[in-house]
Formats: structure tokens, C-alpha cells, sequence
């Protein structure tokens, strides 16, 4: 037996950008049905970046997903970057004028969404297998899935939105010649990224550059350590007993007179690392947001930010194309926020090349990324371009009540 329903928009996925999108169109009056292929457990316990720009916390202030943020997150000024065996503070509050960064999770997000929706009632299923998107370019395209009970569904929706990531089925069901896909770029390493039982030995996120690679010491709680280090892309975890991990970070984040606090490890796993943008952001009635459309290397903290500009874009140009039926903004989405990722794209790239260090490298590459990191603690210039970017390009472009023309919203759009 099929079920047959009816929704005004068929989201794929429900991380960060799936749940924000269905969260927002619910806040305007319109109806979703969110379906995810893992569990609620899964997607609430898997551990992923926690940088959040000033314009990413503000939005999720002004639509009621502040409180715990407010309690929890950790504002923070700026960030250190080390090389050299030097450690540097960069203050981006003073060099932008004001803008600031904050450490709270994307699985705390993502707790907090589940949470919001699950409480308005909304269409949230969870495990669902066999996801496909279908007549994409009808002006009724169709959601079919089969539940966690094993009931077949089929959802006609006025539109789809792919938030489903890059290895999901949305931007994979797109008939050839629909997508311009620029250039995949693979870098040769990965991050090995752990969770630790061990409080942050520093106020702020370290960047560092050590001969032996790149290091990050990050956080999530007072009590939490969050710590990465630069892997070969294919490495098996298993050489990195917990001694090895500590040892190694301790080396690369080691300035004279300060001390890494150690402790039990929670959690390790590798990450990969690649760019990718795949662009228009639209085909027919599908619409992609986040990790579906672009990734970035997580040097730079991009990737949620993205997602969440997107859908901010999204959920506008969506209430005004199925509620009010206007599709100027449909129209002008993609093109709204592809200047921002082209941006994130350059600062995550160029933010990796300048960091990390790739065996056997040569000297003059070596130099280069010495001499870049010296002109951004000596140049007033030079770190409050590193500043903007890294704080994020406001305005979000959000704006579900009013009936601002393409060119009033998103003015960066030709
Ligand atoms: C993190 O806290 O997980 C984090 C922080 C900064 C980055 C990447 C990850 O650039």
C-alpha cells in the first residue's frame, strides 16, 4: 500500500539546514514534511563543527532558537594563530568594529531544532529508507519514501528541498545537464578531530602551523576539549591510539610556558577534506541548500554558516513563491547565494593551503605560508581582511513579512 499525501514543501534531510528550513516556513504558515534516513539518536549525537557567525546566532535569536544558545554557546573575540613556535591573537570584535564568533555545536542546533519542531507537531520522520525525488520539473514534484514502519509514502509538494548533503539523493537526481559542477578540489590530508574529557587550555580557538602539520585546539564546553590535527587523507584510525593523539597535539600546540590539559577521549574520528560547488542551486522544483550544493574544508569554520545563509534565502524566496505565488525570489535564489560561498570558498582554501603542511613540501611553499602568516599579525590590513571573513558577510538576507523587491534583499545580486 502507497499512502498518498499532500505538503507544500518536501524537505530531504533533516541536519541543520533541512530542520532550520521546516522550522522558518512553519513560523510564515507553511507546511512541510521533513524525512531523514537516520535515527533522531544519529542525528543528535554526531559531532561536526561548532563555530557560529555573529549573523548566524542573530538569526537564530530572532526566530526562537536563542536560549540555549544564549546560555551555552562561548562569544568569543577572536582567534590565535600559531607558527613558528609563536602564538598571536587576532581580536576580530576590534578590527571589525564589532563582529564576534561563538562556540556552540551544530549538534546542539540540531538537538534544539528537533526539539522546536517536534513540539509545533510537525512532519518529522526519521529512518525512513528509499528516498527519491521525482518529476522535478513538473509543477508538482513527488516525495516518495517508505517510513520506519515500512509504510510506503507519496507527497506531492508545489516544491523540494534538497538539504540532504553531498552524498544525498536530491543534487544525484538531477537529469545530466542540469548542474554546472566547478571542479571538485581534494586536498591530501584529513582532519582527526577528537571530543575530550579535558577543559580547554586556551579562551580561544588556536590555528596552528607546525612542521609536522597543522593543529586546532577548539571547545565545546568549559569541561569539553574539541581538538583536531592534520591527518593523511586515507588514514586508518587505528594507528592513533588516545597517547599518540595527545603526544602529537601537544607538539604541534606547544609556545613556552603553556600547557595542554589532557584527558579522557570521548570521541575520535577522521574527516575528509575536499571544496565543491555545484551551481545553479535550483533544477525545476528542487532547491539545494548547504552541504548538498557546496563543501568547504572545515579550516575557516564555514560549512554550517553556509547552510544557514542558504536557508534563510530559501525559506524567503519559498513563502513568497507558494504562499504569496510570486517566483522573483525563487528566481534570484541561487544567484543570492553563490557570492557568499564563492567567498567562504576562497577564505576555507586559502585558510587550509596556508595551514597545513604537506610531507616533503618545498621550501618556497614553506616560505610563502610563513611569509602569509607573518603579514597577518603585522598588518592591521592584512587581519581585518582575515577578520571580515572569518566574522561573515551580513546581511542574511531573511525576510518572510515584507515585500521587498530581489534587488532590496539581496542588492549584491546583478
Ligand atoms: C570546531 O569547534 O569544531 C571548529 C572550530 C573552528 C574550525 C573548525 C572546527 O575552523
Amino acid at each position: 500500500m502507497i499512502i498518498k499525501e499532500r505538503t507544500q514543501v518536501g524537505i530531504v534531510g533533516a541536519g541543520p539546514a533541512g530542520l532550520l528550513l521546516s522550522h522558518l516556513l512553519a513560523l510564515a504558515g507553511v507546511d512541510s514534511v521533513v524525512v531523514e534516513t537516520k535515527t533522531r539518536e544519529y542525528c543528535e549525537a554526531r559531532q561536526r563543527a561548532g563555530m557560529l557567525e555573529a549573523t548566524t546566532v542573530e538569526l537564530l535569536r530572532e526566530v526562537g532558537l536563542g536560549k540555549r544558545l544564549d546560555a551555552e554557546g562561548l562569544e568569543h573575540d577572536g582567534i590565535y594563530l600559531q607558527f613558528d613556535g609563536e602564538r598571536h591573537h587576532l581580536d576580530f570584535r576590534e578590527l571589525t568594529g564589532g563582529r564576534w564568533i561563538t562556540i556552540y555545536a551544530q549538534t546542539e542546533i540540531v538537538k534544539d531544532l528537533i526539539k522546536a519542531r517536534r513540539g509545533d507537531g510537525a512532519a518529522l520522520e526519521f529512518g525512513v529508507r528509499g528516498t527519491q525525488v521525482a518529476e522535478l520539473d513538473s509543477s508538482r514534484p513527488v516525495l516518495r519514501y517508505t517510513d520506519a514502519a515500512g509504510v510506503r509514502h507519496e507527497v506531492r509538494c508545489d516544491v523540494l528541498a534538497g538539504c540532504d548533503g553531498f552524498h544525498g539523493v536530491c543534487r544525484a537526481s538531477i537529469p545530466e545537464g542540469g548542474l554546472r559542477v566547478a571542479t571538485e578540489r581534494c586536498y591530501p590530508y584529513g582532519w582527526l578531530g577528537i571530543l575530550a574529557q579535558a577543559p580547554p587550555s586556551t579562551d580561544q580557538v588556536i590555528y596552528a602551523r607546525h612542521e609536522n602539520g597543522f593543529a586546532l585546539h577548539s571547545m565545546r564546553t568549559p569541561e569539553i576539549g574539541r581538538l583536531y590535527l592534520q591527518v593523511p587523507a586515507d588514514e586508518d584510525i587505528a594507528r592513533w591510539p588516545d597517547d599518540r593523539i595527545w603526544h602529537e597535539l601537544e607538539r604541534r600546540l606547544a609556545v613556552p610556558g603553556w600547557e595542554l590539559r589532557t584527558g579522557p577521549v570521548l570521541e575520535k574520528g577522521i574527516t575528509p577534506m575536499r571544496s565543491f560547488v555545484a551551481a545553479p542551486m535550483r533544477y525545476g522544483r528542487l532547491f539545494l541548500a548547504g552541504d548538498a550544493a557546496h563543501i568547504v574544508p572545515p579550516t575557516g569554520a564555514k560549512g554550517l554558516n553556509l547552510a544557514v545563509a542558504d536557508v534563510a534565502a530559501l525559506a524567503t524566496a519559498l513563502i513568497r513563491l507558494v504562499r504569496d505565488g510570486s517566483a522573483e525570489l525563487a528566481d534570484a535564489y541561487s544567484d543570492s547565494c553563490l557570492q557568499r560561498i564563492w567567498r567562504a570558498t576562497h577564505l576555507a582554501c586559502w585558510m587550509t593551503t596556508m595551514l597545513h603542511v604537506v610531507p616533503g613540501q618545498d621550501e618556497f611553499e614553506s616560505a610563502l605560508q610563513l611569509a602569509q602568516l607573518r603579514n597577518l599579525v603585522t598588518s592591521r590590513a592584512a587581519a581585518t581582511m582575515l577578520a571580515e571573513n572569518y566574522t561573515g558577510y551580513a546581511p542574511l538576507g531573511y525576510d518572510p513579512d515584507t515585500r521587498l523587491s530581489p534587488t532590496a534583499l539581496w542588492p549584491w545580486v546583478a
